[in-house]
């Protein structure tokens, strides 16, 4: 496995350094230096990157070097202060002696949340395939999950990327938070449902739904568990959606608490994972026609109702 060290002591160079050291792959630097090991990782502010990188010279031949900088402006954070066309990585690695690969990574992850030790992913990229390639097997010894996402060019959208996450801290979501990959199965890939299993499900649905007269809050506590962890149940469609088990029973326990009805089923199909359910609802003397429009996880679970009136 390749060696490493870090350029820099401040947040990002002991985050980092955590890791590596609990991943067994860790040679921790000092400043001014020679440079240890075949990874050497750039942890200083972008402003500094290009004259300490200068300054290290001869020392960084024949390294990988990993630029984690963000190359926003402060302090507002609102643009990047590369030149355009051109990114932090790509200014940093016409600094390196013409041996060395630099390697942009890591820097949309934040430090704070590296440190929680969680299998984060983490974008990279860069020019050369075997300094690529020892920058991911690098990554995955941190516990962390590697993405190639092109030439150094690219390094330009990963500065963007950092920029973006600031934007999302900024505006709502926080600062833990962490950028992910979502690699969703292919199609063919899905495990197929039973219909008839989709139909059972159904069936218990409308049953509860019909009992809501006489003990809401036990049908209510029952349906829930009709549902997938995450589900999403939206009543009438257009209406207020709720999220998750909690606020499904919930809505369901304001829904039919104390509430007279009765649930016919009119006509039930089921295509694949999804099922249309015409329903008529009889309650206080009136006869509602409901359709009710479900998705089922890969457990026959409902992961989505929207009623339809
Ligand atoms: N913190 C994060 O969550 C985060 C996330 C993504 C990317 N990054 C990137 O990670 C890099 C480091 O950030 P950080 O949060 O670790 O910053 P930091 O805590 O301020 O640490 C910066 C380090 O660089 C050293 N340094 C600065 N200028 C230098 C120079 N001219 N010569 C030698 N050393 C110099 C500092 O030494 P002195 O203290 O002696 O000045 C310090 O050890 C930055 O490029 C940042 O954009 C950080």
């Amino acid at each position: 496995m390749s060696s490493m060290s870090i350029i820099g002591l401040g947040i990002y160079a002991r985050a980092i350094g955590t890791r590596a050291i609990e991943g067994g792959g860790a040679t921790a630097g000092t400043f001014g230096t020679a440079p240890a090991g075949d990874i050497v990782i750039l942890a200083v502010p972008y402003a500094s990157a290009v004259p300490v990188v200068a300054q290290y010279g001869d020392a960084l031949a024949s390294k990988v070097v990993i630029d984690i900088s963000n190359t926003f402006t402060a302090p507002d954070d609102t643009a990047l202060v590369t030149p355009d066309g051109s990114s932090g990585a790509q200014e940093i690695a016409k600094a390196v002696p013409a041996s060395a690969h630099v390697v942009k990574a890591f820097n949309t992850v934040f430090a704070h949340v590296l440190v929680l030790g969680r299998p984060l992913d983490v974008l990279f990229a860069g020019d050369d395939a075997q300094a690529k390639a020892s920058v991911s097997a690098f990554i995955e010894t941190l516990g962390l999950r590697p993405f190639d996402v092109g030439s150094l060019e690219i390094a330009h959208w990963l500065e963007g990327a950092g920029l973006l996450m600031m934007g999302l801290a900024g505006h709502g979501a926080g600062f833990n938070i962490a950028l992910g990959v979502d690699v969703v199965s292919d199609v063919d890939d899905v495990p197929e449902v039973s219909t008839d299993k989709i139909a059972q499900v159904v069936r218990s649905y409308i049953k509860l739904a019909g009992h809501g007269s006489a003990d809401g809050h036990r049908s209510a506590d029952e349906v829930a568990t009709l549902f997938a962890d995450n589900a999403i149940f939206r009543n009438p469609a257009g209406g207020d959606v709720h999220r998750g088990i909690e606020a499904i029973r919930n809505a369901y326990h304001s829904m039919w608490d104390g509430r007279e009805q009765r649930v016919d089923l009119v006509s039930l199909n089921v295509s694949g994972r999804e099922a249309v359910v015409h329903v008529q609802v009889v309650f206080s003397g009136q006869r509602v026609d409901v359709i009710d429009v479900m998705t089922f996880d890969e457990d026959a679970k409902i992961a989505s109702l929207r009623a339809y009136t």
